[in-house]
Order: structure tokens, then sequence, then C-alpha cells
């Protein structure tokens, strides 16, 4: 398994992991992929990917996508329910269903913070939903439960 860094062309495999970390519950039938990303609630997480501020990880096996971790940075005025504020980038994950529980997540994780440290970014955050499994993951990694509403939980991690 390879890690990179994404880029600007990697808008598809950005737009992957958003949806199947909005599908994460396999009890919930979510909307074709193309309608749900047409959103307004979804586009602002992948809308001209590489702007100032995107950090994206891509784990790869033989160059097909593995998972993906990403953060993007939010305004006061634009932002969605993980938000904290603007100078803390929001993050989302995936793993590709069958990789999952192989630690690919943690890595994908640990990666990301690594490069918004280098970025001099000192927190990230996101939202998760209150039954996803992907909360003790993120709380094994250091992230920590600010609220929870109706919307999920919102969590933050500290990276100095
Ligand atoms: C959450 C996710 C990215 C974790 O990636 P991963 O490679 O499975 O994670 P790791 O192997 O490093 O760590 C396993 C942990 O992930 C979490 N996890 C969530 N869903 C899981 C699944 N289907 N299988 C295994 N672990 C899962 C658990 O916390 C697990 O910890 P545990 O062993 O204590 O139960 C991945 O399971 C996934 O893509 N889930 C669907 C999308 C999603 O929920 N994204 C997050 C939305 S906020």
């Amino acid at each position: 398994m390879n890690l990179r860094e994404a880029g600007t062309e990697d808008v598809a495999a950005i737009k992957w992991a958003l949806y199947a970390a909005l599908d994460w519950d396999p009890a919930r039938d979510l909307p074709p992929f193309e309608f749900v990303m047409a959103h307004p609630e979804a586009a602002r997480y992948h809308r001209d990917w590489g702007r100032p501020g995107d950090l994206g990880v891509i784990a790869e096996d033989d160059g097909t996508v593995a998972g993906v971790a990403y953060c993007r940075l939010f305004t006061d005025h634009d932002h969605g329910h993980g938000y904290v504020d603007g100078a803390t980038p929001e993050v989302a994950v995936a793993v590709e269903a069958g990789r999952r529980g192989e630690g690919v997540g943690t890595r994908l994780l640990t990666a990301l913070a690594d490069l918004a440290r280098r970025d001099g970014i000192d927190r990230l955050s996101l939202s998760v939903d209150a039954a996803n499994p992907a909360r003790r993951l993120y709380e094994r990694l250091g992230y920590r439960q600010l609220a929870e509403d109706g919307d999920g939980v919102r969590m933050l991690i500290e990276l100095r």
C-alpha cells in the first residue's frame, strides 16, 4: 500500500471519499452519487478541489484507490456540521469497503495530521454520526468530543 499527497487532479478520489463517508450506514440507502454530489451540503466539500488550504492523502494499491483522508477550510458564512472556525480545516475520511479494519484509516488520518502540521495548522475538526463506529477510531487518534446535536458529534484534535 502506497500513501501519497492528493493533488488538484484527484477530485474524483475526493468525491468518492465524500460519498463513502456520507454512505457509512449500511442500513440506509443514500441517493445516487451524482445527485448527492450536486447537493449544496455536499458540494461545499468538493467544489473547486485544490483551492488554498485543501489537503489530502490517498492510499493506493497498484494505482487503485483504497482510501482517502482530506480536509478543507471553511468560513463563518459557508460551512458544514464539523465547522469550528476559519483556521480549523474539517476532515473527511473513507476506506474501500473491502479494506476496512486493516489500519488504512489510521495511516491516512495520521498522514493527514502530519501534512496539516507541516502547513502550520494547529487543529482539525470533523463531524461524525453518533452511531458511526468511526468515532472510536477518532478517539483513539486523539480527537475529543466538542458537541453533540441532531446532526452528529463534532470532534477536534489539537496538533501541537
Ligand atoms: C471509518 C473508516 C475510514 C476507518 O478506516 P479503517 O481502515 O477501517 O480504520 P482502521 O482499520 O485504521 O481502524 C479501525 C477502526 O475504524 C472504525 N471503523 C469504522 N467502521 C469500520 C468498519 N466497517 N470496519 C472496521 N473498522 C471500522 C472503528 O473505530 C475501528 O476501530 P475498532 O477496531 O476499535 O472497532 C472506514 O471504516 C470507513 O471508510 N467507513 C465508512 C465511511 C465512514 O464512516 N467515514 C467516516 C465518516 S465521519
